[in-house]
This record gives structure tokens, C-alpha cells and sequence, in this order.
């Protein structure tokens, strides 16, 4: 009787059929949105890329556990079964035999799972011992998150200029071997994720945690940060270009050789190179360099990213705005930064208010025509075009074959 009720009931509740597919189609494309991360096409972080020794051996890993869950499943659901249809009530009116102790069952329920712990311990080994080694020489690369952006260095090379060899938010790579990344935080925990090279890794403060990647395709790779950390977290993104070791070497040594060209005399390079360097106290606008570095100038302020070879790059705002808007927004977002990325901790250069540490600040002021300047100066600093990283690599847009290029 009162199974037959709550049937009743539950029959009335249940959402008509339209509900019901309207329901399923909204969570399909939640999940194809949640897949994709909500991005343009050429912001897509691909999971499970197998161009990455790494996620083969994850894939490898998830392929043995998966199975053996389907066969725990599929092993426990039978037994199930087996036993609710034998010992039905009606077809045992009698009282259920009692005992104490099977020793054959006992030893059996230990033993499968033993089995199956000793099985997936072996293979995480065998990963373990096939992902561990590094070998002499492997390439590092020095990795800082901040509020909302992230600092890429080469500890290994020195700037004939002085300093090691900083690039923000566009992580150069070799392909086709391992690189060593050391990630850490310069204030709350973020999360450095380039799913196409390689699962993540938490940037804590204080804490440098090694990882060692790969991958074998030259390309440029979407980066996110994983890790909810502030107004600006979806927009703490990043580039990982791969190159091949001789392009990658060409990166290196231009980089290493490389002074900011001394721009030329009344040009607007040069007055942007001024304002950059000392700003413009009487009209309260701070000077770029108290917190940016630019190789071969007087410019070494750490707080915020390395712009050594600004004209090169192709992203703007940790990787907010790419190519052509990127150059587009260089004019707006060096006048009022946090306006256009919120929890930017960028002065503004139009007078209006923005916080630090937590008070309230009035900027300094530019005029369009200086600002103008800036960003002139800024497009001038370039690598030599044999050095750029961007050139005619490839935008990966798709999963790839294990180790094909495509
Ligand atoms: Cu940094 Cu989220």
C-alpha cells in the first residue's frame, strides 16, 4: 500500500518528457561548455593531449583503472543479483540457514582486492620510473604567479645585460624533450595548468614545486591559472610556445644578447622611452620602470611582469586580449588598467582612482598623445625576427595523435 503511494507520488512528480530532454540537452552543452573552458577556439586547453608523455602515461593509468572498475562493478552488481534472486523470501519461506565464518569467502574478498592494489601500485611505478628520470641538462624554467599574471624565467641564462632572461605570460619551450618547471607564487596559492603539456601544479607562496613536462608537437598551448585566486583569476592566462631545440636555441641566445634598442632622437619611441623610465611626477603619473624590467636599460622593477621583449609578444594582459585586439588595448589598458581587468594593481594614467593594498589612490596623468608614446616605445621592443617565438608556430587547435605532428 504504501509502496504503491509513493509510486503514485513519485509518478506525479516526474518532469514531463520536454522538461526532461530541455534538462539533458542544457547539461550536455554545460558539459561540452565546461570541456572547452568557456573560450574562443584559440583559447582551448585540451585535456589529455597525447602529444605529452605525460598524459600517455595518465591515459595509460586511467585506462587500467577504468577497466578494472567496470569488471568491480560489473563482478559486485552480478553477485548482487545472484544472491536477492536466490534468496528471495518467497522462495525461502523458511528461516534463513545461519552461519558464523567462511574461510574460502574470506580469503577470496582479501585477496581480489590485494590483487588489484598490487596491480595498479606496479603500474604506477612503472610510470613513475618512466616520467621521474631527468636527464643531465635538462632546461628549466623558473615560474611565478601573481595577481593576475604570470613571470617565465630561464635561471641557466644570464642577460649579457645583467639579470636572467625573463619573458611574462609567454612560456618559451623546447619540444620534443622534458623541461623542468619550478612553480611558485609571489602572493596567494594559483594554479599553473597546461593541460596539453601535462596535468597542473598549485603555485604556492614560498613553496617551489618541480614538474617535469613535454611535449612532442611544436605549437603554441593555451595556459589558465586553475586555482581561484582573486577578481582576475579567469583572466590570469598564458601561452606556452613549444619550438624545436633549434628555434628554441635561437630564442635563448637572442634573448640573452638582447639590449632595448636605444630609440631614436625626438622620435616617439624616445619619449616614451622617458616617460616610461622616470614618469611624470609633476603631474603625479609614476614611472613604468619602479615596477617593470626591460633588458639593457635602467628599467628593473619586479613587481610586475618582465616587458625585456614587449613587441614581440602577441598577448596582452596575461593573455586576456591576443594579436590584433591585444594592439588594439596596449593605448586603454596602460590608461586605466584595472578598468579593462579587474584587481589589476596597475596605476592608472587618467587621473582616476585605483587601489593599493587595500586604499584608495588617486593616478597620475598622461595625456593620449604620451600615452601614445608608451605604447610606441613598448611595440619597439622586439627580438630580431630569427628569435620569435611566434613566427610560423603553429596555434594548436586539436587533440593530437600520440607524438604526430600534425
Ligand atoms: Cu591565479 Cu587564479
Amino acid at each position: 500500500m504504501l509502496n504503491t503511494i509513493q509510486d503514485r507520488q513519485s509518478r506525479t512528480r516526474r518532469p514531463s518528457r520536454a522538461v526532461r530532454t530541455t534538462g539533458s540537452l542544457v547539461a550536455a552543452l554545460g558539459l561540452a561548455a565546461l570541456l572547452s573552458g568557456c573560450q574562443r577556439s584559440d583559447q582551448t586547453l585540451f585535456l589529455g593531449d597525447m602529444a605529452s608523455g605525460y598524459n600517455r602515461e595518465i591515459f595509460f593509468m586511467s585506462l587500467w583503472a577504468i577497466a578494472l572498475s567496470v569488471i568491480i562493478f560489473v563482478g559486485v552488481s552480478a553477485a548482487l543479483f545472484y544472491t536477492v534472486q536466490k534468496f528471495r523470501e518467497d522462495k525461502n519461506p523458511n528461516a534463513p540457514q545461519q552461519f558464523h565464518g567462511n574461510n574460502r569467502l574470506e580469503t577470496l574478498l582479501v585477496a581480489v582486492p590485494v590483487v588489484i592494489v598490487i596491480l595498479l601500485s606496479v603500474l604506477t611505478v612503472r610510470s613513475m620510473a618512466r616520467l621521474n628520470p631527468v636527464p643531465a641538462g635538462t632546461p628549466k624554467i623558473d615560474i611565478l604567479g601573481k595577481q593576475f599574471w604570470w613571470n617565465f624565467a630561464y635561471p641557466a641564462t644570464t642577460a649579457d645585460a645583467g639579470g636572467v632572461v625573463t619573458n611574462g605570460n609567454e612560456m618559451v619551450m623546447p619540444a620534443g624533450r622534458l623541461v623542468t618547471l619550478n612553480v611558485t607564487s609571489g602572493d596567494v596559492v594559483h594554479g599553473f595548468w597546461a593541460p596539453n603539456i601535462g596535468g597542473q601544479r598549485a603555485a604556492i607562496p614560498s613553496v617551489v614545486r618541480t614538474w617535469n613536462v613535454d611535449t612532442d608537437r611544436p605549437g603554441v598551448y593555451q595556459g589558465n591559472c586553475s586555482q581561484l585566486c582573486g577578481a582576475s583569476h579567469a583572466n590570469m592566462r598564458y601561452k606556452v610556445i613549444a619550438l624545436s631545440q633549434e628555434r628554441y636555441d635561437a630564442f635563448l641566445a637572442a634573448a640573452k644578447a638582447y639590449r632595448a634598442p636605444a630609440p631614436d632622437a625626438g622620435s616617439a619611441e624616445e619619449r616614451g622611452y622617458n616617460l616610461f623610465v622616470n614618469g611624470k611626477p609633476e603631474t603625479g603619473a609614476l614611472a613604468c620602470a619602479a615596477c617593470h624590467r626591460v633588458q639593457g636599460t635602467p628599467a628593473a622593477g619586479a613587481a610586475g611582469p618582465d616587458l625585456s621583449f614587449f613587441g614581440t609578444r602577441r598577448t596582452l594582459g596575461a593573455g586576456m586580449w591576443e594579436g590584433d585586439k591585444a594592439r588594439d588595448m596596449l593605448e586603454p589598458w596602460i590608461k586605466n588598467s584595472p578598468e579593462v581587468k579587474p584587481g589589476s594593481l596597475m596605476p592608472t594614467y587618467d587621473g582616476s582612482e585605483y587601489t593599493v593594498s587595500g586604499k584608495k589612490q588617486k593616478g597620475g596623468v598622461l595625456t593620449d598623445d604620451e600615452i601614445g608614446d608608451i605604447a610606441a616605445y613598448l611595440r619597439s621592443l622586439r627580438l630580431p625576427d630569427d628569435a620569435d617565438y611566434w613566427r610560423d608556430t603553429p596555434v594548436i587547435k586539436n587533440i593530437s595523435a600520440p607524438g604526430g605532428q600534425q
